[in-house]
């Protein structure tokens, strides 16, 4: 590319940082909570479950203090669907909402703008044995959910997020279901899918019609696809698989339509869901404010062969794509690194990936996850030295300040996470906190807050408002 002069931040860039409600709360079954899916987890390969978590509910004075310390002017959270509704519809719990109010009042007081994510992978149990998101009473039982949260919140809380990562409960539905839990066939998964779909576009409707200024968006999880090689064939492959991963989820969100290539693929394959009438309707009449996008890593592939080995075996990694037959296979990419944990690290496939992204939709993006899960531990000094981090991230504020320069709007970057908390599937060992907590898998010693390098070198670029970067 052209020597271009970097474009600065807007002076009111949200820089935040993220947090998912499960991940972090804990207190599972506390003061009148319901159980969720992701609390039938049990600890599995050595990693702890999310019952304690990093115990925010207990602690989030305390860690909203630090998050003021590093200057964040946002905090993107969930709320547990459960914590406020325990068996996901019907009666309130008056103490769960009392939480979350508590909360924001907290953020508030400290100058932090609140970004709510409606839902993050951890479905209300009860719903979940009615069926889940196969229920189209769940769509329903989402929007009463949803209603009470602006309702109760609108007045302070303007940023939302409908639901987290639609694409990943699809794509890798391992990923969020119980290791013992049978998974759904894809035929249901697309129909859960579209459910969704008609879920977030009444919400979002909901949103602008109860809230003034309120701004609502998806949060999935979108990353550029590369062809393998410049063989027509690959670049077919790479097609397929962007639309059907990612494209899919933002046409829909944005243009209220089934990408055309998934439709065809969705028919092909048997996986078309039932459409009910009004459901297009619906979807077509409601419009994103912004597009939260996590990001983590780019994937390649090549042509599918057809020849019985393309699958998608079961994997509970919704960073590792496999293949599906007659679509795409993964391909090996040499360019690139990876973390410890094998996510590839790509931060120019950052860059392409939000120039992709707007110019096919052309809406402000925040950048509600990015991240990488590492083994931190706190050094003889007291400290926790995580530079890999700091290298890590500089780079990706760099892609990010590139794609702002090349005319892309972005108006905020969370990256994963405010502190260390449970992941998905390695349990407490793969940390991504700026803010380390003094606990183990096995062991949940003091939850000790302590900052960890990265977090001063974080305040520092959101003091100067990313102007070194
Ligand atoms: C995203 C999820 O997929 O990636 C988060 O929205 C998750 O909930 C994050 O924690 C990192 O993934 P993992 O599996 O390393 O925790």
């Amino acid at each position: 590319m052209y020597y271009k002069k970097l474009k600065e931040f807007p002076d009111n860039f949200l820089w935040g940082s993220s947090t998912s409600a499960y991940q972090v709360e804990g207190a599972y079954d506390t003061d009148g909570k319901g159980l969720s899916v992701q609390d039938l987890h049990l600890p599995e390969n050595g990693n702890t479950d999310f019952k304690i978590a990093s115990d925010m509910y207990h602690h989030y004075k305390e860690d909203i203090r630090l998050m003021n310390e590093l200057g964040m002017k946002a905090y993107r959270f969930s709320i547990s669907w459960s914590r406020v509704i325990p068996n996901g519809s019907g009666k309130i719990n008056e103490a769960g909402l009392k939480f979350y109010d508590d909360l924001i009042n907290e953020l508030v007081k400290n100058n932090i703008e609140p970004i709510v994510t409606l839902f993050h992978f951890d479905l209300p149990l009860a719903l979940y044995k009615k069926g889940g998101w196969n229920d189209r009473q769940t769509i329903a039982d989402f929007i009463d959910y949803s209603k009470l949260l602006f309702n109760r919140f609108g007045d302070r809380v303007k940023y939302w997020l409908t639901i987290n990562e639609q694409n990943v409960m699809i794509n890798h539905p391992n990923a969020v279901y119980p290791a013992d839990a049978e998974l759904p066939s894809k035929k249901k998964l697309y129909q859960q899918n579209h459910n969704m779909f008609v879920a977030s576009a009444k919400v979002m409707d909901l949103c602008h019609s109860m809230i003034l200024d309120g701004k609502i968006g998806p949060a999935p999880n979108i990353t550029a696809i590369y062809p393998a090689t410049s063989a027509p064939e690959d670049v077919i492959a790479a097609d397929n698989w962007e639309s059907i991963r990612c494209w899919l989820y933002l046409d829909m969100a944005v243009y209220g339509r089934y990408n055309a290539l998934v439709w065809n693929y969705l028919q092909e394959k048997g996986y078309a869901p039932t459409i009910y009438p009004g459901d297009m309707e619906i979807i077509s009449k409601s419009k994103p404010d912004f597009l939260g996008i996590n990001y983590y890593a780019t994937a390649t592939v090549k042509a599918a062969k057809n020849d019985g080995h393309d699958c998608q075996p079961r994997n509970g990694d919704q960073q590792v794509m496999l293949g599906e037959e007659g679509v795409y296979r993964s391909a090996q990419n040499d360019n690139l690194k990876m973390t410890k944990f094998n996510w590839i690290i790509d931060p120019v496939g950052m860059r392409t990936t939000l120039r992709r992204i707007y110019s096919r939709y052309n809406l402000p993006i925040i950048i509600t996850e990015n991240g990488i899960g590492g083994e931190d531990s706190l050094n003889e000094d007291g400290k926790i030295h995580d530079k890999y981090r700091i290298d890590y991230f500089k780079q990706h504020f760099l892609q990010t300040r590139l794609a702002l320069t090349d005319g892309v709007d972005i108006i905020g970057y969370c990256p994963w996470s405010f502190e260390d908390l449970v992941s998905t599937h390695q349990g407490y060992k793969k940390r991504y906190g700026f803010v380390y907590v003094d606990r183990s898998d096995s062991d949940i010693k003091d939850m000790r807050r302590i900052k960890k390098d990265s977090f001063d070198w974080y305040k520092k670029i959101i003091k100067e408002n990313g102007s070194n970067i």
